[in-house]
């Protein structure tokens, strides 16, 4: 008798491991703990994010803005929900097949959450919040599956990461609505961009050849961007372009710019002559003054007349103080 209850309890079990095992698979319960994690770290998670709530399937009942694949959570499209505080990124490496991240429009702050640990991104949108500070130049360095980066609309400053313009997949690019600064990086891959916008920061200089291919629309609201596309040609271009001929104002400015200079070398000179010259005279002046004086003193009407030839002689650059003591 207890043999069969054995085998009959033994049956059950196996009938009952062969229903639960599927099902343990598939609801990904590894899953439930980060995502709660992440709820927690969020500052409105409780009111948005209502049936994120424990003992229940983030695929099957559908948790808000939760992206599965079959049982898979391969996203979270965030958007629209007024979420702030400060992200656990942590939490959402253990989402090993998590592609997307979707934070549009919401209130996030500070500087960028490093999403940069998530080595398995395709994606990320962080369009319209309130990030800020400077990217690492080495951030997206890890992030080599990146197709799609939307950064735009924030309040991100500094250069554009060097990282940013070597991802090997990157199809779409958009910094639009930024402070971002300093020089555009050529693209390592710019067969692959389809879609670039960088309007509205400060960025400077010309546009990389390897951007050629986007319009005006990618770039104005920049105002020390130059390039072809702004019709704002750089006033340096840089070695390796073909030497352009110098436009007419150019040449214009330079001329005249010469010629000022050079009347008042021509000025300045003159003057300085002019000065030492007068220095000379006065003192020779003064040397004759005082034998004019002497001879004056001997009170003949020959002196007078000396002293009459040698002003003739001398021209008409009298002196007022010699012309007084030719009065005595
Ligand atoms: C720029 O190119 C985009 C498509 O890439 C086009 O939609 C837009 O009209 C173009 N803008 C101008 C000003 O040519």
């Amino acid at each position: 008798m207890s043999a069969t209850a054995a085998a009959v309890s033994s049956l059950v079990l196996v009938l009952l491991s062969f229903f639960l095992l599927p099902a343990l698979c598939f609801s990904q319960p590894d899953a439930i703990p980060p995502l709660l994690k992440l709820k927690k770290s969020l500052n409105n998670g409780d009111s948005k994010l209502k049936n994120w709530i424990p003992n229940s399937s983030p695929c099957r009942r559908k948790w808000v803005g939760v992206m599965c694949d079959d049982e898979t959570i391969i996203g979270l499209h965030l958007t629209n929900l007024g979420l702030s505080g400060s992200i656990d990124v942590q939490a959402l490496s253990q989402l090993h097949r998590l592609r997307t991240i979707r934070l549009v429009n919401n209130a996030f702050t500070g500087p960028i959450p490093e999403f940069n640990k998530l080595r398995g991104l395709k994606a990320i949108y962080l369009s319209n919040n309130q990030f800020t500070g400077e990217i690492p130049d080495k951030y997206f360095g890890s992030m080599g599956k990146l197709k799609k980066v939307w950064l735009n609309e924030n309040k991100f400053t500094g250069n554009i990461p060097s990282s940013l313009m070597q991802l090997p997949h990157l199809v779409e690019l958009h910094l639009e609505g930024n402070q971002f600064s300093g020089k555009i990086l050529e693209l390592k891959y710019p067969d692959v961009l389809k879609s670039l916008d960088l309007k509205g920061n400060q960025l400077e200089g010309n546009i990389p050849e390897s951007m050629s291919k986007f319009n005006v629309s990618t770039f104005e609201g920049n105002d020390r961007l130059c390039g072809e596309q702004l019709k704002k040609p750089c006033a340096h271009p840089p070695l390796s372009d073909k030497q352009t001929p110098l436009s007419t104002p150019t040449i214009i400015i330079t001329y005249v710019t010469f010629f000022v200079v050079f009347f008042f070398v021509i000025i300045n000179i003159a003057s300085t002559i002019e000065e030492k010259d007068h220095d000379l005279r006065k003192v020779s002046n003064s040397r004759e003054t005082f034998r004019n004086a002497h001879i004056v003193s001997g009170s003949t009407r020959k002196s007078s007349s000396n002293n009459l030839s040698l002003k003739t002689k001398r021209g008409s650059s009298h002196k007022g103080n010699k012309n007084k003591m030719d009065m005595i």
